[in-house]
């Protein structure tokens, strides 16, 4: 499966749910989480995510790997999204920010 990690909060691009082929992208208010049982691993959104955010979870380096758990929680709760939107008004400041995790919002 494939994880959306740190560098998508406070930016929330969403290029990444207009190439899913299974729409298992879900929507908090400044993150987005893949769906752990629906992604299929086709690989399609890691390259189109602007913030680098998307990875493999084979692939994860080690200081995200909470962010396995994180996706599976919030993939429970959140709303689907399969089309893209704007994404935040100041994403291009946030994109590259590092420790984020402290401004998700559930
Ligand atoms: Fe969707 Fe494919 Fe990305 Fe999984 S790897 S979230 S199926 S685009
Ligand atoms: Fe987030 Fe990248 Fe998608 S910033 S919304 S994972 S395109």
């Amino acid at each position: 499966t494939f994880v959306v990690t740190e560098n998508c909060i406070r930016c929330k691009y969403t290029d990444c749910v207009e190439v899913c082929p299974v729409d298992c992208f879900y929507e908090g208010p400044n993150f987005l989480v893949i769906h752990p049982d629906e992604c299929i691993d086709c690989a399609l959104c890691e390259p189109e995510c602007p913030a680098d955010a998307i990875y493999s979870e084979d692939e994860l380096p080690a200081n995200m790997k909470n962010y396995i758990e994180l996706n599976a929680e919030l993939a429970e709760v959140w709303p689907n999204i399969s089309e893209q939107v704007d994404p935040l008004p100041d994403a291009a400041e946030w994109d590259g920010k590092t420790d984020k995790l402290k401004y998700l919002e559930r």
